[in-house]
């Protein structure tokens, strides 16, 4: 009887042996999506939900809670509904938002090799824009984050910088003399249009329509995606659709967090963000002309300015601005035909 119920309890415990191991040795098996961790993520930006960034925040959301099977998730704050651009990073480097698709404009005022993507003219168009994000330098660029506490995951691209006037037509760099133009505040946009002649007049976004309309302002730089969800065409004659400038956002996340993820984890991430960031510029290439359209019919003069017009400002800008870093040297270089 005792030698029964030792063969018995023997052949349990083979068994279950047996069980553990076939469980425990899962190399061919499906990859799991992760660590089985849950993540409640939060993410910010300033632009209001008709602008791509938006819509590429969304589908990064929708990529991430898919690809984890519902393990993250991502509540989206936009619009500035979290402060300002300054008021973003702060709370992504303490931990208390998570992501953040911030413009590298203002990045370039902490981590100055960002001024490099503001070198006028340095792409064709939005898809060599795009492709410029799987470069060398561009990571070179996102790295120097890292001692900020900011993991920077990559580039979101919406539309290029165009220049919009109230009631004249400039048909070459050298009207713009004089002109009280509205741009972002940061240096190079800035150094560009003074080396044009123009005043740069730093105004954030909501108080540009009333400037205009008022003739505080002459003109401004934006994208075509603001002047249509922003009505400037109500207030501004004359759109020249230079393309002079990108103007990418700058997707981070807290760097803690990012290190802390499981390598899988680690993935779903960045791919998620990958996707977003096609998607931002494939679609917004792919709007240019029904943009331009859409802003003819409402009465605005839609133009182009040669580019070789503005080949003396380009190279001012390159030798102003190159021999100030290596990372902003090796980004002319790569780039510059
Ligand atoms: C701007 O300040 O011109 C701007 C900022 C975010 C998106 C589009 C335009």
């Amino acid at each position: 009887m005792i030698g029964l119920r030792k063969f018995s309890l023997t052949l349990l415990i083979f068994m279950l042996v047996l069980t553990a191991a076939a469980c425990g040795n899962d190399t061919d098996a499906k990859p799991a999506a992760g660590s089985g961790e849950k993540y409640s993520f939060k993410l910010a930006h300033i632009t209001p939900t008709d602008h791509m960034w938006h819509k590429a925040a969304e589908k990064f959301k929708e990529e991430l809670e898919k690809n984890s099977d519902g393990r993250m998730t991502l509540e989206i704050y936009p619009a500035s509904q979290l402060g300002s651009e300054a008021d973003m990073v702060q709370q992504i480097s303490s931990g208390s938002v998570d992501f953040g698709l911030i413009t590298a404009a203002y990045m370039s005022s902490r981590a100055p090799a960002f001024t490099a993507w503001f070198a006028p003219y340095a792409f064709e168009d939005l898809k060599e824009t795009n492709a410029a994000r799987d470069t060398e330098i561009a990571k070179k660029i996102l790295g120097t984050l890292d001692d900020q506490g900011l993991k920077g995951l990559d580039y979101l691209f919406a539309g290029n910088r165009v220049m919009l006037f109230k009631d004249k037509e400039v048909k070459k760099p050298e009207d713009m003399k004089g002109l009280a133009f509205r741009v972002t505040p940061s240096p190079p946009l800035q150094d560009f249009y003074k080396s044009l002649g123009a005043s740069p007049e730093s105004l954030p976004l909501p108080e540009v329509y009333a400037a205009v309309q008022t003739g505080v302002i002459d003109g401004m730089d934006m994208d075509l995606d603001a002047t249509i969800t922003n009505k400037y065409h109500e207030v501004a004659k004359y759109g020249a659709v230079t393309n002079h400038m990108v103007w990418p956002s700058v997707a981070i996340m807290n760097k803690d967090k990012y290190e802390k993820l499981s390598d899988a984890d680690k993935k779903i991430v960045e791919d998620a963000i990958k996707t977003a960031a096609d998607y931002s510029a494939n679609t917004r290439a792919s709007q240019e002309e029904e943009f331009k359209k859409t802003l003819s019919d409402t009465g605005m003069k839609i133009y182009e300015i040669d580019q070789k017009l503005f080949e003396p400002y380009i190279k001012q800008f390159d030798e102003k601005y190159g021999p100030t870093d290596p990372l902003i040297q090796e980004f002319i270089d790569t780039f510059r035909k």
